[in-house]
């Protein structure tokens, strides 16, 4: 109890002169008023943490004074005294914010209990408020890196998303681009934030298995079903549910999953019963669901259910100017993880960087740079760290090689290849041991290849 700042008000002068000399007794700082009127300023003046105020006051009223407090300081802990004590008021006191109620007469130890109730609990809430804030640090939008016109679009949807609550949304996009990530942040920018974020992988678990995951089921439902089991949607209830890889799942869940989506309603395995749950859906696909479509394997009311909203990621290798951003960022947090100093990207690494095509986008990045900075121990990241599929990648950009595609008359074999030869040699600029790597051949083939080419002086 130490320590604490009380401000009683009750007009009883025995009570606050009692109350007092206990309080102080046990090392809290008081203040006491006689009437409604001087709450309010003795709030301000006084600052306290905690208010104990006496429901029948000369003047305004308690209740009255309550919401006066209430609206000046919805922080502070109010718990309410009175000798006339009726449920209604007191649940009245408790809709306006008071925290606890006690009834006169009380000895002093009751109103101790009371009272540290009311401060544990206040710690603990403000403990639930700080790690809200913490996860919406980790999982908000702002860990999501990017300057490109294509994120700038992202990040707008994201808060138009986030704000209107129910909607399906369709996240497509390749491997790594980042699905997840965007998942999370709607979830966390939205008002669903404080309950459950859930993810499920549509092909990862055998249907029976998925359905159950998802759905729930009661006991007995199937062989192994020795109790009754909530489903994902139902302890997702009021959050949002990720459905990964949606491209993955079977013509039957999909039934079942527009089932709910047209009618917010789903059925335990083994039940019944409809239940009813407010959830968000959230599908991610880096398949082509257009195409699963046209090929009969994923339905095609369900696709128009799920893309009223799509949202697409665009590949790492159509916006390189999000690149140098990303690599300080990732640069930033391997920094803190591993301890360690690297300050920079050479300009040649980073332009190699821009020019790779980055098939496992961001993750790929990502990766690489967790290697290096787990491996280096340089200041700077120069070119001889990078692994050698992307130097080598990065130094034949598409342009460079033929394009085959246009085969005229009088195109031979032959002439391709000792073209291809020549410019491989070109863009290496003549180094053979390079151009060979470039043409998955070995040096000593290659120099057979340019010796009957006549390409060897
Ligand atoms: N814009 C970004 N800013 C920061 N980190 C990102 C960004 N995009 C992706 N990442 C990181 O890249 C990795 C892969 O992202 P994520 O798991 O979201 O990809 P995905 O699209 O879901 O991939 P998959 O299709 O394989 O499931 C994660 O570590 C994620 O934190
Ligand atoms: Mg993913």
């Amino acid at each position: 109890m130490n320590n604490h700042r009380i401000l009683i008000v009750d007009d009883d002068k025995l009570v606050t002169w009692s109350l007092s000399r206990d309080f102080e007794r046990e090392g809290c700082q008081i203040k006491t008023v006689g009437n409604g009127e001087s709450a309010l300023p003795a709030l301000r003046e006084f600052n306290p943490d905690l208010i104990l105020l006496d429901l029948r006051l000369p003047g305004i009223d308690g209740l009255e004074v309550l919401k006066q407090i209430k609206a000046a300081d919805s922080d502070v802990i109010v718990i309410m005294m009175t000798a006339y004590a009726t449920v209604e008021t007191a649940v009245q006191a408790v809709k306006l914010g008071a925290l606890d109620f006690i009834k006169k007469p009380f000895t002093f130890d009751e109103l101790k209990i009371i009272i540290e109730r009311a401060l544990r609990s206040r710690s603990l809430s403000r403990e639930v408020a700080n790690l809200r804030q913490h996860i919406k640090q980790k999982y908000g939008i702002h860990n999501i890196i990017g300057v490109s016109q294509q994120m700038q679009e992202v990040f707008a949807l994201i808060r138009k998303i986030a704000q209107s609550d129910a909607t399906t949304v369709l996240i497509t996009g390749e491997s790594g681009t980042g699905k997840d990530l965007v998942a999370r942040a709607i979830h966390y920018e939205s008002r669903r934030a404080p309950f459950p974020y859930m993810a499920i992988n549509c092909g990862s678990l055998p249907d029976t298995l998925l359905e159950s995951e998802l759905f729930g089921h009661e006991k007995g439902a199937f062989t192994d079903a020795r109790t009754a089991k909530k489903g994902l949607l139902e302890l997702a209830n009021k959050g949002t549910v990720l459905l990964d890889e949606i491209g993955d799942a079977s013509l039957s869940l999909q039934v079942k999953l527009l089932r709910f989506m047209e009618e917010k309603v789903f059925k335990r395995i083994g039940s019944t019963r409809d239940v009813e749950v407010d959830v968000r859906i959230i599908a991610a696909t880096n398949r082509n669901l257009e195409q699963l479509v046209a090929e009969r394997q994923f339905r095609e009311d369900l696709y128009f259910r799920l893309k009223v909203i799509p949202l697409h990621l665009a590949p790492l290798r159509e916006r390189p100017e999000d690149i140098p951003v990303l690599v300080k960022h990732f640069i930033d947090k391997f920094n803190k993880e591993f301890k360690k100093n690297v300050r920079q990207v050479s300009p040649e690494a980073m332009k190699i960087l821009k020019l790779y095509r980055w098939p496992g986008n961001i993750r790929e990045l990502r990766n690489m740079l967790e290697r290096i900075m787990i491996l280096e121990n340089d200041e700077t990241i120069s070119s001889r760290h990078l692994p050698l599929e992307i130097t080598l990648q990065a130094e034949t950009p598409d342009e460079v090689l033929p394009d085959i595609t246009e085969i005229s008359a009088g195109t031979s074999l032959h002439g391709m290849e000792k073209s291809l030869i020549l410019k491989a040699l070109q863009s290496t600029g003549g180094n053979q041991s390079r151009a060979a790597q470039l043409l998955h051949i070995s040096r000593h083939a290659l120099r057979y290849k340019m010796k009957k080419y006549h390409l060897l002086e």
